[in-house]
C-alpha cells in the first residue's frame, strides 16, 4: 500500500507515521505534501528520504494534488494536520481511503474553524473534564466521517489550553500510526 500524509504545520505526527511505515511491510509513506512551502514536515520528510510535494489551495482547487496522487499510485491519503478543507472530488477519488485525526472527542468540537489550539481553547472555556483524539473516515460533511478510533485523556482544573494541547498530541504520537496500520488489513 502506498500512503501520502497531507500536512499543513510542524508535522509531528507525520515523523510518528514515518517512523512506524519505516519497519512495516504493510505500507510505505510515499508522498508527504503540504500547501505551506515552509511547513516543518517537510524537513521532516527529507529526514526519512520520503519525496515531498508542495502546492497552493488554488491548485488543490484546480486538481493538481489529486493529479500528483494519482501519479504516484497513491492507494491512502493521511491528513495529520492538514488545514484546508479538502475538494469534493479529491475525496471522492479515495472513497473510505482518506484518514483524518482531530485533537477532541468528535461529535463534540468539531466543524469549520475548530483546528489546533482552537479546539483546546474551547475544551478549557467549556470546563470539560475530558478530551481526547478521534480517528476518522473523511467524507464530503467536515469532520463528519465515520469514527475509527477514539482515545481520552482527563482534564485537571488547572489544565491550561496548552497543556490539553501537549495531553491530546501525547495521545496522537502514541495512536495514530497503529491506527493506519490495521486500517489497511481490512
Ligand atoms: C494535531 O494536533 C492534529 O490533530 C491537528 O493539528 C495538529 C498537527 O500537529 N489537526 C487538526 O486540528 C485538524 N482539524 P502536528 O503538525 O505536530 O502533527
Amino acid at each position: 500500500m502506498r500512503l501520502a500524509i497531507l500536512a499543513s504545520g510542524s508535522g509531528s505526527n507525520a515523523e510518528k507515521i514515518m517512523e512506524h511505515f519505516a519497519h512495516s511491510s504493510k505500507g510505505e509513506i510515499a508522498l508527504v505534501a503540504s500547501n505551506k512551502a515552509d511547513a516543518g514536515v517537510l524537513a521532516r520528510a527529507e529526514k526519512f528520504g520520503v519525496p515531498t510535494f508542495t502546492f497552493t489551495r488554488k491548485e488543490m482547487d484546480a486538481g493538481v494534488l489529486l493529479g500528483k496522487l494519482q501519479e504516484e499510485q497513491i492507494d491512502w491519503v493521511i491528513l495529520a494536520g492538514f488545514l484546508l478543507k479538502v475538494p469534493d472530488e479529491l475525496i471522492r477519488a479515495f472513497p473510505d481511503r482518506m484518514v483524518n485525526i482531530h485533537p477532541a472527542l468528535l461529535p463534540n468540537y468539531g466543524g469549520k474553524g475548530m483546528y489546533g489550539h482552537h479546539v483546546h481553547e474551547a475544551v478549557k472555556a467549556a470546563g470539560d473534564p475530558v478530551s481526547g483524539i478521534t480517528i476518522h473516515l473523511v467524507n464530503e460533511h467536515y469532520d463528519e466521517g465515520k469514527i475509527i478510533f477514539q482515545a481520552a485523556t482527563a482534564i485537571a482544573p488547572e489544565d491550561s489550553a496548552e497543556t490539553i494541547g501537549q495531553k491530546v498530541l501525547a495521545l496522537e504520537h502514541q495512536y495514530f500510526a497503529g491506527v493506519i496500520e490495521g486500517l489497511l488489513y481490512l
